[in-house]
């Protein structure tokens, strides 16, 4: 009867590092490296982000800082410099790896360069993971943190319908598209959102590009700049508008938003029904003074604490929450995510949306 108890515990203990043996191999099947045994609570945690090309990206850098300090990493934060971009972020990527980052946090200047980088990376234990921007054509991204960028794309484009509605009850009316930096992953998948909803009324009728301009390299507005964006609207108002009105237009964000509004104004035409995306300060000003039409909310602080869970899962040796596993294809896998649901703000709902946000806040009184 003993023996038989003490082969019972003996044979329940085989099981139990059986068991445990198999569920660190699986998870180091996803974040490479021996991760699943965690790391020190105080290891160096990388986090590289482009240029300044929006406020967000300027609000992120003091988050992470701010924030792994307090979970008791060492944050090493850098951003991409304005001219240079993709040289500097892949220094700068080589340089965590040498320091010996525990885990890489990428906003990725170019999404399709960062191959070599990040396979180093691997190579030496750490976990990558996307923020915000995917990085494409590598099996060396671990995970993705982002608001849901076809969802953003999607109420861009239902928010110009609305606005447009809105002023005038019926069609046609004369838009034109304009898209992000062909270089960001996002760039296509807002713009493939919000032509989910406005290509069915382009076809039939109720919208004119008037510029016929619907392609995405036609739309595209390298590197995120608003002159370039200003630009194209200029020479748009110039070759299409002479005589005509313009009704709305698809901005991916709200840098873009108000140099195509400059442009506009300039001309002395009344502004069009115009979108955006990010909530920055002069924006969401801009909407209420009856300007801009709508924004996108995608509160930096909710990214970047769910950015620092995920880091604060690794060093515990558990994998990094998700909650979506078929959405983001890098052309080589598809990257597990954590996505947060991305609100639409125009001057009607601003006050609400904003209410847990000491600066937006005040603007929408
Ligand atoms: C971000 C947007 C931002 C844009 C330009 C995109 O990848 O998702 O929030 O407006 O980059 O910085």
């Amino acid at each position: 009867m003993r023996k038989n108890v003490m082969t019972t515990a003996a044979i329940a203990a085989l099981a139990l590092l059986a068991v445990s043996g198999c569920s660190s191999r699986s998870d180091a099947g996803s974040t490479e490296a021996g991760v699943a045994a965690g790391f020190a609570k105080d290891s160096l945690i990388g986090v590289a982000l482009p240029s300044k090309t929006s406020e967000n990206w300027v609000l992120a850098g003091g988050l992470f800082k701010d924030g792994l300090a307090a979970a008791g990493f060492k944050g090493d934060v850098q951003y991409a410099g304005a001219s240079t971009t993709v040289k500097d972020q892949q220094d700068q990527i080589s340089a965590m790896v040498t320091k010996g980052a525990k885990v890489i946090i990428i906003g990725a200047a170019d999404g399709g360069q960062l191959g070599t980088q990040i396979k180093a990376a691997h190579d030496a234990g750490a976990v990558v993971i996307a923020y915000d921007r995917l990085i494409l054509n590598s099996a060396d991204v671990d995970n993705y943190v982002a608001y849901d960028n076809f969802k953003v794309g999607e109420l861009q484009g239902q928010a110009l319908l609305d606005g447009l509605k809105a002023k005038k009850a019926n069609g046609p009316y004369n838009i034109e598209l304009f898209s992000g930096s062909s270089d960001d992953a996002n760039s296509k998948v807002f713009f493939g959102g919000a032509m989910k909803v406005l290509q069915p009324k382009i076809d039939d009728g109720t919208l004119v590009v008037g510029s016929k301009q619907t392609d995405i390299k036609q739309t595209a507005t390298a590197a995120w700049k608003s002159e370039n964006a200003q630009n194209r609207m200029d020479a748009l108002l110039t070759s299409t508008y002479r005589s005509t009105s313009i009704d709305g237009v698809l901005s991916p964000n709200d840098t873009l938003a108000r140099a195509i509004i400059t442009s506009v104004k300039s001309t002395g035409k009344p502004i069009p029904v115009v979108t955006g995306q990010d909530s920055e300060a002069e924006s969401v000003k801009s909407i209420m003074a009856g300007e801009q039409y709508s924004t996108i909310n995608k509160d930096t602080r909710l990214l970047v604490t769910q950015a620092i869970a995920m880091v604060k899962d690794l060093q515990a040796g558990k994998k990094a929450e998700v909650n979506d596993t078929k959405s983001y294809d890098n052309g080589v896998k598809i990257v597990p995510a954590f996505l947060l649901p991305p609100v639409i703000v125009t001057k009607t709902n601003a006050a609400e949306a904003y209410a847990n946000d000491p600066i937006l806040e005040p603007l929408t009184k």
